[in-house]
């Protein structure tokens, strides 16, 4: 070292090359100071660096697991809601099997109401009529145990053969609400706007003749485009009326009567409904009451009691051993 820093002294200071290994010396004293640091250094950062990794790769595994569980809880979701949908319907579609086989009809489905529907309507127009529900009741007994409308329904099924699209069984289904409505009502004048087949029209004058034979007076306007519409109505019930053919409308239009139940079942458009109640209001009776066979798919008859200060109930139908899920009772009443 003494040997080098001579030979320095003699030959190299304040020559060029003097200072160019003064400088070489300088940075090799930083490099081996900057490595020292840095092997120093080394374990904090290999333990940074495993923390890091270690980090991650527990994100990774977490964010697998949880997706994992997800999936398979949905699919498990799905098995589950699916079966309940199966069994919530079994009831209603097991019924279909055999109507496809056995029954004719394509249209205006008949069936009978489950017990606890039938005593939840009677209720209903209990309530609304602001009679004992035993009563109502009694009404409802009265239209089922009549044997004598069943026989007539059943015969005139029969007369019109297989062709006619009619099951040779006598089931009202929700026009049992409407025999107890006219039963309870007594009314001057019942208007069912569309006849049909005629079970409603039957119903109707069943309940009519009944009122009749307590002393009340009623008489049944039916109205049908259809010519062969009411082909059920037979004697007595069919002299308790008279169905009028053509459109409704018009058919309303030149009635002069005042009405104390009107019946709303022809053709179903919203408007169509709309105009019916339009044209009949100025003819109702102070207590007349409505009825909306479609208040199931339209709000016509709500909108319509709104407007002229009326009441408003819809009774749901439950049909007993039919997989139709039923339609129901609108009703306007003040
Ligand atoms: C659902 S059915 C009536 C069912 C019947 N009320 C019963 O209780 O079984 C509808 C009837 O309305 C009649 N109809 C449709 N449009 C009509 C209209 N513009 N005027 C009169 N009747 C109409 C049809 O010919 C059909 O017979």
């Amino acid at each position: 070292m003494t040997l080098l820093r001579s030979l320095y002294n003699r030959h190299l200071r304040d020559t060029a090359a003097g200072e160019l290994a003064r400088s070489l010396k300088r940075s090799a004293a930083r490099s081996s100071e900057q490595l020292g640091w840095r092997i120093r250094d080394l374990p904090r950062r290999v333990r940074a660096t495993t923390e890091r990794v270690g980090m991650a790769l527990s994100r990774r595994r977490h964010k697998k697991a949880s997706h994992g569980a997800d999936t398979s809880t949905t699919v498990k979701n799905i098995w589950y809601r699916a079966r309940y949908v199966g069994r919530y319907y079994r009831a209603r579609i097991g019924p279909a099997w055999p109507w496809l086989f056995a029954s004719r009809e394509t249209s205006n489905f008949t069936y009978d109401l489950t017990e606890r529907n039938r005593a939840h309507l009677a209720a209903m127009i209990a309530l609304v009529f602001k009679l004992p529900i035993t009563e109502v009741v009694g009404y409802i007994d009265e239209l089922l145990g009549d044997e004598a409308l069943k026989a007539s329904v059943i015969d005139r099924v029969n007369a019109l053969g297989r062709g006619a699209g009619l099951d040779a069984s006598a089931a009202f289904g929700r026009r049992i609400g409407w025999y107890a409505i006219a039963r309870a009502l007594k009314p001057n004048v019942v208007i069912e706007t569309g006849v049909e087949k005629g079970l409603g029209a039957v119903v109707l004058c069943a309940a009519l003749l009944r009122n009749r034979e307590e002393g009340h007076q009623g008489r049944y306007y039916g109205t049908d485009i259809d010519l062969a519409a009411g082909m059920l109505l037979a004697e007595p019930y069919r002299s308790m009326g008279e169905i009028l053919y053509g459109d409704s409308l018009e058919s309303l239009a030149k009635l002069d009567v005042t009405i104390d139940l009107f019946i709303n079942d022809s053709d179903h458009s919203h408007e169509y409904e709309a105009r019916e109640y339009r044209l009949v209001a100025p003819k109702l009776s102070e207590r007349a009451v409505i009825i909306a066979d479609n208040a199931h798919v339209t709000d016509e008859l709500y909108r319509f009691a709104q407007e002229t200060g009326r009441q408003f109930l819809f009774f749901r139908e439950e049909p007993e051993d039919h997989w139709y899920l039923g339609a129901g009772i609108g009703l306007a009443f003040r």
